[in-house]
């Protein structure tokens, strides 16, 4: 049994050696938990780097007699020792991934002191670190902590693997190791079935264990579902282990019947041609760090599928939370995983951690369906051929049947994995990179490779630092921020053989000096730190069917005054609309369909008025009064969307904005919280210079202050619940516009 060991942990801001060995006076903490908070820029990112302490006491219950006792750690950054009373039990080098420290034969028959030191100095042994990184690694028991009970023998590593999925029958494999660390003698066998999300049972068998391993073969299934994009259908194959002497152990793990390759033609899941679109995304949150449960995890996953409409994400530059994981694969949302590295290649100590990385990666996440690509090499490094071989032939032992990748962004790099995965910044845009090459982004994938054969081939970053844009950007600068990606986008839906394109990134990010505007904040975002939407979020979100969702978004804040000359063209719109009419104040509306030559290869190209559609001087020029603007998006001649912009915009309502009324307790949910000054017509009034006062009464706190500065006329936090049960009760105050309140539950 795994139960949660998050609670009642006494926190230790600095260690020095010896503190391991007796109680202190700390501070009380429960997991996950950030060693220092930063501030949302311009801080010293060196105060975390230093060593901390967790201390718990594990006070000896009767139910530990004659059982295996151990803890789980989900993540520890950055580098971690365990001690039990005083001695060093356990070390674990590798922030990202888990470990399991065994207390059996160690744990005293009354109290015992667990301390953990985690030091979060960039020790320049460990992977990531050694060069300059560009993202912040914040220290911390970030993760879940497990405490695991169970007998001498029980069910270890399940690695399940299915085949000819495509055929009316399927087949699956599972290897299931036992767990037996005493080496005990016994004669032992599993039970298996699958299930369906129901319960109702697919197919079962009865297996013996042999030397330790319990190697299932089922065949069949003609009736199972693929799981897919659009449905991901989970099965689970519910194990038992029975073996004389000891309790039978029960594992479930869930997994999923789908086929995924990539070829010179592009990536193809469940044999139907698939252009991968998507982000990346860091695991940072602010103030906090990576110190966030399941429901944020979740709602970053859910932003990327059900908002963005992304069909992948990338989880830069490392393995990411379980519940992540966990829900991309619920979701349909395919990911590539990578190992943690930045540009710097270590040496021979440092290349033996990461293709341990390599393998920690990959036996954690072996059984994710949504996982379509191992990333086996340190994002934007050069090469190293025996170094990569070694990650590779790791990969590859242990998960053939995945696709591997590296993400590089040199040019002629050895292909030691089955897809070419580039990080591609060329732009027609930016001049220094155009020499004499025709004004396209992205170059070819034989320009890049230098092969003179067709490879699998997939963009795996592009724009970022090439145009960072700030959610408080000029309108101006945020339309060139969306033509990037509109251009990009375009290309590599038209670009022969690639697979698809990964956009740099999700949201903005917390960084080091070297890197971001200053205030160590890279905006690279189509959202901001709070998950916000920039315009150039609804790039992506306009690539629906809008059977899905209609999507309708003039990228201006509609006023005479706000771009050069004055004005709003060219006006892009971001829709999925077959026209849109718009109409300025009492003016007859002029109707202006998708720029389906421009963008030929985009699914819904945008609409962009101008002088070549709608001459200016519908608008009227400088001196002129300026009226409202209204837009209606039609499909199939039916008006889908509607969007009324003002011409004098006054604050009226100050929204807030949360996905459900309810928190869990026990799992002290985060759940995120938008604020939005709008005006009369329900937009957001970017130039709102107002401060929002947050109160909050019942069992949750802010994440953060509770004074916030509204930028480009919102902000955003997290509240998360304090574990107990109520009615949380949250206000909201501006001094121009007055309170909101909404109310919630955590049950
Ligand atoms: C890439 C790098 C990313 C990020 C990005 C900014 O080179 O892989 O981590 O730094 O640039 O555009």
């Amino acid at each position: 049994m795994k139960t949660k060991f998050n609670a009642n942990w006494v926190f230790f801001d600095r260690y020095t050696p010896g503190m391991e060995a007796s109680t202190r006076r700390g501070v009380d903490v429960h997991l996950p938990h950030n060693a220092v908070d930063l501030p949302l820029g311009y801080f010293d990112e060196t105060s975390y780097q230093r060593a901390f302490m967790y201390q718990k006491l594990i006070n000896w219950v009767p139910e530990f007699e004659g059982r295996e006792i151990s803890l789980i750690f989900d993540g520890a950054m950055a580098d971690a020792r365990v001690f039990l009373n005083g001695e060093q039990i356990a070390a674990h080098r590798d922030g990202y991934t888990p470990f399991e420290v065994r207390l059996t034969d160690l744990l005293q028959r009354d109290t015992n002191l667990l301390a953990v030191i985690v030091d979060g100095s960039e020790n320049p042994e460990i992977p990531p670190f050694g060069g300059q990184i560009d993202y912040l690694t914040y220290a911390g028991l970030y993760r879940d902590v497990w405490l695991y009970m169970r007998d001498a023998v029980a069910l270890g590593a399940v690695k399940i693997d299915t085949y000819n999925v495509l055929q009316s029958t399927k087949s699956l494999s599972a290897s299931i190791s036992l767990d037996n660390p005493q080496n005990m003698a016994v004669d032992a066998t599993v039970f298996v079935e699958v299930l369906d999300a129901e319960g109702a049972t697919l197919a079962d068998a009865d297996v013996p264990v042999d030397d330790g391993v319990a190697t299932v073969e089922l065949h069949g299934f003609a009736d199972a579902q693929l799981w897919s994009i659009r449905q991901p259908t989970l099965y689970s194959l519910r194990i038992r282990l029975d073996a004389d002497g000891i309790e039978p152990d029960i594992k479930e793990i869930s997994f999923g019947f789908r086929d995924a390759q990539f070829t010179k033609d592009g990536f193809f899941l469940n044999g139907e041609k698939l252009h991968l679109r998507g982000l990346n995304r860091h695991q940072s949150f602010p103030y906090v760090g990576y110190a966030m449960g399941k429901r944020a995890q979740e709602k970053d996953a859910e932003i990327l599928k059900h908002d963005l409409h992304c069909n992948v994400v990338r989880t830069s530059h490392y393995p990411q939370s379980p519940y992540f994981l966990d829900h991309c694969d619920r979701i349909g949302l395919l990911v590539v995983e990578e190992i943690p590295g930045w540009q710097h290649i270590g040496g021979a100590a440092w290349q033996a951690e990461s293709v341990a990385n390599v393998e920690r990666m990959i036996r954690r996440d072996w059984n994710h369906p949504s996982i379509i690509m191992w990333g086996v090499r340190i994002n934007e490094s050069e090469d190293d051929h025996a170094f990569y071989e070694a990650t590779n032939e790791a990969a590859r032992r242990l998960d053939p049947g995945r696709a591997r990748g590296g993400i590089r962004c040199i040019e002629n790099s050895e292909l030691l994995e089955d897809v070419y995965t580039m990080n591609d910044f060329f732009h027609a845009a930016d001049d220094a990179f155009r020499g004499n090459r025709p004004p396209a982004p992205l170059r070819t994938p034989r320009e890049v490779t230098g092969l003179a054969e067709d490879v699998p081939y997939l963009v795996t970053e592009f724009n970022g630092h090439m145009f960072p844009t700030k959610i408080t950007d000029s309108e101006v600068r945020q339309d060139e921020h969306v033509m990037r990606y509109l251009d990009v986008l375009n290309r590599a839906y038209g670009q022969e053989g690639i697979s698809g394109s990964i956009g740099w990134c999700m949201f903005d990010y917390n960084t080091h000096k070297d890197f971001g505007s200053g205030d160590r904040i890279c905006h690279h975002g189509v959202l901001d730190m709070f998950r916000i939407p920039k315009f150039a979020s609804w790039v992506y979100r306009s690539q629906v069917d809008p059977g899905v969702e209609p999507v309708l978004k003039p990228v201006t804040y509609w006023a005479r005054g706000e771009r050069e000359i004055g004005g709003v063209y060219p006006l892009i719109i971001l829709t999925n609309c077959d026209y849109v009419d718009m109409q300025f104040g009492d003016g007859a509306p002029i109707r202006v369909y998708p720029e389906r030559e421009r963008f030929a290869h985009l699914p819904y190209a945008p609409v962009i008025i101008g002088d070549h559609n709608a001459p200016t001087d519908q608008l009227g020029a400088w001196g002129r009064v300026w009226e409202d603007g209204v837009f209606v998006g039609y499909v199939d001649h039916v008006e889908v969307a509607r969007v009324v912009q003002v011409a004098n915009p006054v604050p009226q309502k100050l929204d807030i904005v949360i996905d459900s009324n309810e928190l869990s307790a026990e799992d002290r949910d985060e759940v995120l919280v938008h604020i939005r000054a709008l005006d009369q017509a329900g937009q957001v009034m970017p130039y709102l210079d107002d401060v929002i006062y947050l109160e909050l009464s019942g069992p949750a706190s802010i994440l953060g202050p509770e004074v916030l500065p509204l930028r480009a006329g919102q902000c955003g936090f997290w509240m998360r619940a304090s574990g107990d049960v109520g009615e949380i009760n949250l206000t909201a105050f501006s001094q121009r516009i007055g309170v909101s309140k909404r109310s919630l539950l955590a049950m």
